[in-house]
């Protein structure tokens, strides 16, 4: 596959879904006020619809890439002096940070939005073993939706500059990953992906 091809139809793919009336509301207030937000929901939605190019995937693409944009919407009821704080957060912080995929889904919802993209919304901080959050659930109650947001919101984080150290490249970020408890077939799509 022509790789400058793949990524065009990606490109094409989340401009369409990012241009739907009700997501493009969430990204410009995103992009207003929650800068790094808005670039992390573009790139995720990004790379997961390259993984879709090589993941065979049959459920609902575009519910997966509204999911994909919006999937920390709900950081913009996060405060600003806890989502900023450099160094470790205290449990009631770290329980406020958490509060970002009720607060997305509640968003969601009152704008219409339902389906996949709110169940990405909802779990794309779970984990295979039933440590991620909020409910705790493990991988046969994780939808392949989510378990595809969980791997692209990871991968992304990773190989991005962060305050505290420089990105990974994409090499050491499927190495780490390799050890999380996360789709290891969904993972091995995104080694697929030269493009990202
Ligand atoms: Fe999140």
């Amino acid at each position: 596959m022509d790789n400058r091809n793949m990524g065009y139809r990606a490109r094409i793919l989340v401009s369409e879904v990012a241009a739907e009336p009700a997501v493009a509301w969430f990204l410009n207030e995103l992009a207003a006020r929650r800068r790094s937000a808005f670039v992390q929901e573009m790139n995720t939605a990004y790379l997961a619809a390259q993984l879709l190019e090589v993941y065979d995937y049959d459920g609902d693409v575009k519910g997966l890439l509204r999911g994909m944009l919006l999937h920390d919407v709900g950081e913009l009821m996060t405060p600003n002096d806890i989502l900023g704080k450099p160094g470790r957060l205290s449990p009631e912080e770290r329980i406020a940070v958490q509060r970002h995929v009720s607060d997305g889904a509640e968003l969601l919802t009152r704008k219409g939005i339902t389906g996949d993209a709110l169940t990405v919304v909802l779990q794309h901080h779970e984990r295979s073993d039933g440590t991620g959050y909020p409910a705790g659930v493990e991988s046969p109650e994780i939808a392949r939706c989510a378990k595809i947001a969980m791997v692209c919101d990871v991968y992304e984080a990773l190989t991005t500059d962060r305050p505290q150290r420089k990105a990974f490249n994409m090499y050491e970020a499927v190495s780490m990953m390799t050890g999380m408890p996360l789709s290891h077939g969904i993972l091995q799509s995104i080694k697929r992906c030269d493009d990202t």
